[in-house]
């Protein structure tokens, strides 16, 4: 009995290892996976394999930067990502199923409320609420949504 618990307990370990494994690559393992448009221009702002597997934490921590402490570099910007990766279709990441971003997340069942605030199209007005020092800020009727970092 004990032996039968220890070998379901190992085969499911394999199966949730295997499943991770092609979850984190789902684009080089190829079969029955989302069907990603390539970006713009040659390359990504970093390696796309480090890319794939922590684009998350660039966008957390320079938004993070961006929110807390005031720094603004645009090398890991969001309104960079949409401007590459807007589809050719839709012009957007994430306005339809095959948009580049929405694509990969809802094969990982990833959730973003990120576009809530921001556009999932290049060219528009990122967000209402521009500028930290800017007078436009008071006059939004915006301006009362929570800041990000202060939810969850
Ligand atoms: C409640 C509205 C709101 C939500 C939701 C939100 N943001 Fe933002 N975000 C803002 C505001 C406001 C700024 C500051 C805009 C500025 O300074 O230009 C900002 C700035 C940023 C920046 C720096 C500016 C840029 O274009 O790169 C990044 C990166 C960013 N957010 C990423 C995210 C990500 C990733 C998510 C989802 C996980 C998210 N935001 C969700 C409102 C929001
Ligand atoms: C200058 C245009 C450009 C910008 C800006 C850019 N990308 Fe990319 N990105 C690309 C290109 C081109 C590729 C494909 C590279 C390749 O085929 O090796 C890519 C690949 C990727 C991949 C891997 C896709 C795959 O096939 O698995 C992810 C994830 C990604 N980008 C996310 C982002 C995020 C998040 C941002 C913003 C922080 C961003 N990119 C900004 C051009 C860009
Ligand atoms: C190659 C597949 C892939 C592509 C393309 C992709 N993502 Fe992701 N993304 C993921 C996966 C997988 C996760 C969940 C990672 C985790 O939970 O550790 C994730 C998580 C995130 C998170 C963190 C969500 C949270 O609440 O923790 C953000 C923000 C994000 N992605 C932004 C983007 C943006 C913006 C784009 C388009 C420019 C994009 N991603 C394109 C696979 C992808």
């Amino acid at each position: 009995m004990a032996r039968l618990a220890n070998w379901l307990r190992l085969a499911a370990m394999f199966v949730a290892v295997a499943f991770s494994a092609t979850a984190s690559f789902p684009v080089a393992a190829g079969v029955d996976l989302p069907r990603l448009e390539k970006g713009k221009g040659d390359k990504c702002v970093e390696d796309t394999q480090f890319m794939r597997r922590n684009h998350m934490d660039l966008l957390k921590h320079h938004r993070d930067d961006t929110m807390r402490k005031g720094i603004r570099t645009t090398r890991h910007s969001l309104k960079k990502c949409v401007e590459c990766h807007a589809s050719e279709k839709s012009g957007s990441v994430a306005a339809s199923k095959e948009d580049f971003c929405a694509a990969c997340h809802s094969y990982a069942s990833v959730k973003l409320d990120c576009w809530d605030c921001h556009a999932t199209k290049p060219g528009k007005k990122d967000l209402p609420l521009l500028g930290q020092s800017g007078t436009a800020v008071n006059s939004s009727p915006l301006n009362s949504i929570a800041q990000p970092g202060e939810s969850k």
